[in-house]
């Protein structure tokens, strides 16, 4: 796989795919740019190189199959005109009308098009080819720098790239993400540390699963952890339960035991009586939370027991926080993995980071830059973990 970093783009017509899927305010002011920021290396190059970039976006998920103005990528056109410093052509006409046709055409080098959002073309999310070929026809190569949309077989981030058999690469992005998640999967120093959370064991099936033939400890941590709990025989008041996934839960602890993965739930847990950050609290153990209560958070001898497994692992990865994270009564023990994590990389430990509540509690405490990488995809670093093909990257490798 040549590296862009090794080609130089002079003169070239660049389709570049990137995930600018960022959050808005109502007032459309965007709340975090991370991903637009990760693809900055990638564009900046190709600017140094001296190319004409062609960009493709996606912006949520339009449902109308055409123009829906508050899925315009208009916001993202300004906050990349600030990024980039130069000035963005940007229209909202939709292939077809021959206008962005037109602007691809004069494009000249060293300037950026930014595509209306690619979902309005209802053909994008089916994959259809022959969007992917209209697409093709506007550029001479194509850059897949989309990590965070990479597990989707749409138009724009898979099907496009047969259209350049000898001209598609990885932008830095992408290459970034993928060679520290073969790092993770191939190999990783040892002890390797999981640590899962998030409200539901189910969303979490295949990626527990896939990682019990690899990981030395498995923390099982956040809402999920209770379908645990209550499998053992704990009693979990009103935590939340999938009472159908009881038996999976033995299932998975079964064979973690076979493998010899050591696992760890957390011992004891803070409990609150409504949900909400004015809720009356209690620390109680794990199996021992009354009717009326819910368990939130880990309790302080679990952030102690979590803290010594992560300091004494080589490699972690880290998804899905340890308790309501969004409700400050109900943080401490993500924030603790945070710092703990971030500890672990002091001491030379790999520790990867992805999933929206723990990236967001690396972020707000400042430790972003602290972890050896911080994943921009959500569904895409899941789908990868569960040893899924990646369409977007697939797409490329081929
Ligand atoms: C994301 O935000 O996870 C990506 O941009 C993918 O978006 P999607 O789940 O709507 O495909």
């Amino acid at each position: 796989m040549k590296s862009i970093k090794d080609i130089n783009f002079k003169g070239r017509k660049v389709l570049l795919r990137v995930d600018f899927n960022v959050p808005v305010d109502d007032n459309k002011n965007i709340t975090d740019d991370t991903r637009m920021r990760e693809s900055m290396p990638t564009i900046n190059k190709l600017l140094a190189d001296g190319a004409a970039i062609i960009i493709m976006a996606h912006f949520g998920r339009p449902k109308k199959g055409g123009f829906e103005p508050e899925l315009t990528l208009a916001p993202v056109a300004k906050h990349l005109e600030e990024l980039t410093g130069r000035t963005v052509k940007f229209t909202q006409a939709l292939l077809g009308s021959g206008e962005p046709e037109a602007l691809a055409a004069g494009l000249k080098d060293g300037e950026i098009l930014l595509l209306e959002n690619i979902r309005f073309y209802p053909g994008e999310t089916k994959g259809d080819e022959a969007l992917a070929e209209q697409l093709s026809k506007l550029g001479d190569c194509y850059i897949n720098d989309a990590f965070g949309a990479a597990h989707r077989e749409h138009s724009s981030t898979a099907v496009i790239a047969k259209f350049f058999p000898n001209d598609k690469y990885f932008g830095f992005l992408m290459e970034n993400e993928v060679r520290n998640l073969e790092k993770l999967m191939q190999n990783p120093p040892r002890p390797f540390t999981a640590i899962i959370g998030g409200s539901k064991v189910s969303s979490k099936i295949g990626i527990l699963e896939n990682l019990l033939d690899k990981v030395d400890n498995m923390i099982i941590i956040g809402g999920m952890r209770y379908t645990f709990t209550k499998a053992l025989g704990g009693k979990i008041g009103n935590s939340i339960c999938e009472d159908d996934k009881l038996d999976l839960a033995k299932e998975l602890m079964r064979r973690m035991d076979e493998k010899g993965v050591k696992y760890y739930l957390p011992v004891d847990s803070v409990i609150g009586d409504k949900f909400g950050n004015d809720a009356n609290t209690q620390i109680v153990p794990s199996g021992e939370v009354p009717d009326g209560w819910e368990s939130m958070d880990c309790g302080p001898e679990s952030c102690k027991a979590i803290r010594d497994i992560i300091l004494g692992s080589k490699t972690i990865l880290w998804n899905g926080p340890a308790g309501v994270f969004e409700l400050d009564t109900f943080a401490k023990g993500t924030r603790d993995i945070a710092q703990s994590v971030a500890d672990a990389c002091k001491q030379g430990c790999f520790a990867a980071v992805g999933g929206g509540d723990s990236v967001a509690a690396v972020k707000q405490m400042h430790l972003a830059d602290q972890m050896s990488y911080v994943s921009t995809g959500g569904g895409a670093m899941l789908e990868y973990l569960e040893g899924k093909v990646l369409p977007g990257i697939k797409a490329i490798q081929d």
